[in-house]
């Protein structure tokens, strides 16, 4: 049995795409939610407050508890007086869903440092600056007494997986967020906390915008929609429950999709030498793994 009931979430970029779709599916299960939106185009620029409003309206119109957040992930301040505002709000937090993003798209050799640097912010620091303050407030509730399960629920991509060309920003990013997951998972379960992380694929304004997805995300006049954002929501609130059993973890959700991705590994056998290889050994040896390739 998922518990989700009473437990309070804090959803980042929850005002539109995916994000929207975790915090009403949180909140239809009974979690009191924290909608984080600071409202930006695609690229992060702009801001409009409307996105998050809008869904915290409609939370509160099915019955649901939730409040705006319109603080940014990345900025350190800002991530702590999101936490902050949680546990104003509704007293202490216990999940904490990693999902704002933006896109910078283009080849490598077109990419401008802002490109880069933007996009490493949003995602990366934007998992690790909530990430921190969410965990310095779990440590102190945990040295306090009050020991229960924490949640994190981090979003990264096939583009970090799979190395997607086009996007040498985000990739990284998305690649560096499993990492950081794990190391989380790592670091806090002595304080109760578990780290897990999603690979989503579905239709929203950053899929739309890549070239050649629109087609395949058209969604069908009739019957299952399997691109339908809210698809992958179940699994975040899984991940987000009170008895979830995984630390470390990263899953693909996609439709009725759901599969387990695992770290790096070593693959195929090792050469291996006595001491230091000489150069021209070495070239001899290393043909090995161009046959294991
Ligand atoms: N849609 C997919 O198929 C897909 C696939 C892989 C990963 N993702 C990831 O899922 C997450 C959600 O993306 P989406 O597709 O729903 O996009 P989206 O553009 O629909 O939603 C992203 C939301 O994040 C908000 N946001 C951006 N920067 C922010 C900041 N600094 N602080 C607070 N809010 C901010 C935006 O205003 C926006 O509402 C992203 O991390 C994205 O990289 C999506």
């Amino acid at each position: 049995m998922v518990e989700l009931d009473g437990r309070v979430a804090i959803v980042t970029g929850a005002g539109r795409g995916l994000g929207r779709e975790h915090a009403l599916y949180l909140a239809s299960q009974g979690a009191r939610v924290v909608v984080n939106d600071i409202g930006v185009d695609n690229d992060g620029t702009g801001g409009d407050r409307s996105p998050a409003a809008d869904v915290v309206a409609e939370i509160r119109q099915a019955g649901g508890t939730a409040v705006t957040n319109f603080d940014d992930v990345s900025s350190w301040e800002g991530s702590k007086a999101m936490v902050t505002a949680a546990i104003v709000a509704y007293g202490d937090l216990d999940v904490l869903v990693n999902n704002a993003g933006i896109l910078r798209d283009s080849t490598l050799i077109k990419m401008s440092e802002d490109d880069f640097d933007e996009v490493i912010r949003v995602h990366l620091k934007g998992h690790f600056a909530p990430t921190r303050w969410a965990a310095v407030h779990w440590r102190e509730r945990h040295k306090a007494g009050v020991v229960r399960r924490r949640n994190l629920v981090h979003t990264s991509s096939t583009s970090g997986i799979y190395a997607n060309p086009g996007q040498a920003n985000y990739g990284p990013a998305k690649s560096g967020i499993v990492t950081f997951s794990q190391i989380a998972a790592k670091e806090l379960i002595r304080y109760g906390v578990v780290s897990n992380c999603v690979v989503p694929g579905a239709r929203t304004r950053l899929t739309l915008a890549s070239p050649g997805l629109t087609e395949i995300m058209e969604p069908p006049v009739d019957g299952f929609d399997e691109w339908d954002p809210a698809n992958t929501s179940p699994l975040v609130a899984y991940l987000a429950g009170a008895t979830c059993p995984f630390n470390g973890e990263t899953f693909y959700a996609q439709g009725g999709t759901v599969r387990q991705l695992k770290s790096w590994t070593l693959v195929g056998d090792s050469i291996e030498h006595p001491v230091r290889w000489r150069l021209d050994e070495l070239d001899q040896a290393m043909r090995a793994f161009v046959q294991q390739h």
